[in-house]
């Protein structure tokens, strides 16, 4: 069950406008350069903890066939009615990464900006699952927030949020060929309060 700091998106999303803008960030943008590398082309993708839906709409533009998954209905509800104002057919639902099931293998599943919501005992069953549940040739692109001592903490930071270690996400992957991996700093404004983020990114895929 969903709890109060579960559900605290909903207002952000509430929102005139877009919480995070309508441009896809630059995770989906590199994912997207890699999927059309790969002899045989990915056609469906999960994109957790997609938010208002602008990179699963960008996945959809680009011809694959998305499923966005968010805790927050405001957000899925946002994203729903994008989708269908472009004549997308992506399908959106409300869910919990924390306990969400894939049913079936999927090419790609992707993950911006919310793999911290994962609390640090169940991070490694669930990252299991979902490589599990990956197609053969199959593609994950993931990135996680990482503190670094010399950056403040973001203001938006909940206390629920469990910060990965530097170098963590990379570590569930050692049984998959490394296509990128790597770690970003970027300035962010989402709460009105300037600050920098560190990020580490890994895409990678499971052996055929
Ligand atoms: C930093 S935002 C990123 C949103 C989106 N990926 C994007 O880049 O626009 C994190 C998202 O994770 C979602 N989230 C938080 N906890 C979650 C959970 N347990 N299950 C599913 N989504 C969750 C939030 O509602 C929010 O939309």
């Amino acid at each position: 069950m969903a709890r109060a700091m579960d559900l605290r998106y909903d207002a952000r999303y509430a929102q005139p406008g877009w919480y995070w803008g309508t441009r896809p960030t630059g995770l989906a943008r590199e994912v997207l350069r890699v999927l059309r590398s790969l002899p045989r082309r990915p056609r469906t993708l999960i994109d957790l903890g997609c938010g208002e839906g602008r990179d699963s709409v960008y996945f959809a533009r680009n011809g694959l066939r998305v499923e966005g998954v968010d805790i927050s209905r405001v957000g899925i509800d946002k994203a729903s009615r994008r989708a269908a104002r472009l004549g997308l057919s992506l399908r959106f639902h409300v869910g919990d990464i924390r306990s969400f099931r894939l049913r079936r293998p999927v090419d790609v599943v992707f993950c911006s900006g919310a793999l911290n919501n994962l609390p640090r005992r169940i991070r490694a069953a669930r990252l299991a699952h979902f490589k599990g549940n990956t197609a053969r040739a199959g593609i994950h692109a993931m990135n996680a927030f990482v503190p670094k001592p010399y950056l403040a903490p973001p203001p938006e930071m909940d206390p629920s949020d469990s910060p990965f270690r530097s170098g963590e996400l990379l570590g569930y992957y050692g049984d998959w060929q490394i296509l990128d991996s790597g770690q970003v700093e970027f300035d962010c404004n989402s709460s009105g309060v300037p600050h920098r983020h560190a990020m580490d990114v890994v895409i990678a895929q499971r052996p055929d």
